[in-house]
């Protein structure tokens, strides 16, 4: 096999490119499906989401409690819970992120008046009153259908307090802690699966080496029991981004002790000085952002490589439980809060997460995105008046949501590529396939370039005898424009229909910067 250059690649794909313009002012991009090929179903928790005690995520995004004037059901926003169902939240993590290695679940039990209140130190030091806790959060996973995973305290919590936080959940004997919840008004236990031992416990869950974690974990993941039936899931809290050593470490000492360790890969220009405003960036700094979100499936690939090395079976899951777009505060809010505006920008790199990670499946089993409401990349922005607004990145996710527990299908695609500052080469399209357990397939496809159309074709295969190809389609006027409480829909899916398919081709053309679902029948 003859191997070109990734320069001299880009050379080829520039000129084939520029030839193409003088005769059409469209590029064009290539797909092959493989219908016949699908094997690995995509698990519904890739499209998981994080709720974390930090701003308004809990109090005044999810919860506003049963006495608030903004409607409510049992005190959870009615509103953000119609637009949740419509989500299908496969998975929710809780109670953090940092705040989990300093939340010490009994403070958040019994009546509320008698909970204590704690300083929430990681997030702007806001008095945290524990009203919203254990029972809080998993009666919504459960109006929400969702699987819970609970994260629990390593950092500053005792191995006999996690111990009881697993009986009180999932207890349905006569134990102490299952009266206790009963006393509490919850009479049947709850099903908890996923636990996570500890998190980011590198730095804020402990600043710990990973020699010295990897024994606490074990400590602590020998006392999280099994009760009655329920059958936990232990993740282990892993590494960040390309610390490659964390996990050699933990897959060696820790090993099979674990269900699964967990990445965290925040697409953020770095940790120190100005992240770049949410609302502010020039079109370079669009295509920097899509070139840093794609290195996500370098970084997942060598993580993956080191657990190959220890567990041929891929018996380990990789849990990806943070991931997302982290940008400067918005102006005129509470410092430490993470709130941020979400445009079209940040709906790119949802949907080129998503495509990647429906590829890695064989060994990625989870991904939560940071963070649910009003933190990070959210779905949903609230505030204290009543207002709510869905973000692009939610209309992602909502499209999306068909590749939940469908057959993965792969695909070949050729496409053209552009360099980008720091010299990441993005490519210009992005797509996912999948087919439904009804046997519907749907193929997902991003138009990254923030300038062209294209023209998409792709060979269905002998197989597919499709007739008919629609669905919709997520774009903008500009890359910038985002959904606020005065203008909620200036980023929304509208119909697409913009196909056409002769003898098992299907012809698609997208316009320049934006985000399809097509249902091919
Ligand atoms: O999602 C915000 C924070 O980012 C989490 O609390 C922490 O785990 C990560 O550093």
């Amino acid at each position: 096999m003859i191997t070109i250059p990734m320069k001299t690649r880009l050379f080829i794909t520039a000129a084939f490119a520029a030839t193409a313009l003088t005769l059409s002012a469209q590029k064009s991009a290539t797909i092959t499906l493989h219908a016949d090929q699908g094997k690995d179903i995509i698990p519904k928790e890739i499209y998981g989401q994080f709720a974390e005690h930090l701003g308004t995520c809990i109090y005044g995004g999810l919860w506003v409690g049963e006495n608030s004037a903004i409607p409510n059901t049992q005190g959870y926003r009615t509103d953000v819970l119609n637009a949740l169902k419509d989500l299908a939240v496969p998975v929710l993590r809780w109670p953090g992120g940092c705040f989990a290695d300093e939340y010490h679940w009994m403070d958040g039990i019994g009546p509320k008046s008698q909970r204590p209140k704690m300083v929430n130190n990681n997030w702007g030091g806001t008095i945290e009153d524990n009203s919203f806790g254990t029972h809080e959060f998993l009666n919504l996973c459960e109006l929400l259908k969702c699987e819970p995973y609970i994260s629990a305290n390593v950092g500053s919590g005792s191995v006999e307090e996690m111990a009881k936080w697993v009986e009180y959940m999932t207890s349905d004997g006569d134990s102490p802690l299952a009266n206790l919840r009963r006393k509490n008004g919850r009479d049947k236990a709850w099903n908890v699966k996923y636990l996570g031992v500890g998190n980011e416990s590198w730095g804020c869950g402990g600043s710990m080496r990973p020699e010295y974690y990897a024994d606490l974990y074990r400590r602590y993941a020998t006392y999280a029991r099994n009760y009655d039936g329920n059958r936990l899931f232990k993740i282990a809290s892993g590494a960040s981004d390309y610390d490659y050593n964390w996990t050699e470490v933990l897959m060696d000492r820790v090993g099979h002790r674990m269900d699964g360790l967990s990445l965290h890969y925040y697409t953020v220009t770095g940790w120190s000085g100005s992240k770049g405003a949410a609302t502010k960036f020039s079109t370079d700094d669009y295509y920097w952002t899509m070139g840093k979100c794609l290195e996500i499936e370098d970084v997942i690939k060598k993580h993956c490589a080191i657990m190959d090395k220890y567990d041929k079976d891929k018996r380990i899951a990789l849990m990806l439980d943070e991931w997302g777009t982290w940008w400067d505060e918005e102006p005129g809010t509470v410092r430490g809060h993470l709130y941020q505006q979400n445009t079209l920008r940040d709906a790119f790199v949802a949907s080129l997460s998503l495509d990647v990670f429906n590829r890695h499946t064989d060994r990625l089993k989870m991904a939560n995105i940071a963070q649910i409401v009003n933190v990070l990349q959210s779905m949903i922005l609230t505030n204290d008046k009543g207002g709510m607004v869905l973000t692009p990145t939610y209309h992602v996710f909502r499209m999306y949501k068909v590749h939940q527990d469908a057959t993965y299908l792969p695909i070949d695609l050729q496409c053209e590529k552009r360099e980008v500052r720091d010299g990441r080469v993005v490519p210009m399209v992005s797509a996912t396939a999948s087919k439904s357990k009804e046997g519907i397939v749907h193929i997902s496809l991003s138009n990254i370039d923030a300038e062209n159309a294209q023209e998409i074709t792709i060979n269905l295969g002998a197989d597919l005898k499709a007739t008919t190809a629609s669905g919709e389609m997520l774009t903008a006027k500009n890359l910038e424009d985002h959904n606020t409480f005065e203008r909620p829909d200036v980023v929304k899916p509208v119909p697409f229909k913009e196909t056409k398919i002769n003898k098992g081709v299907l012809k698609v053309k997208l316009p320049a910067k934006s985000i399809v679902t097509l249902v091919v029948r």
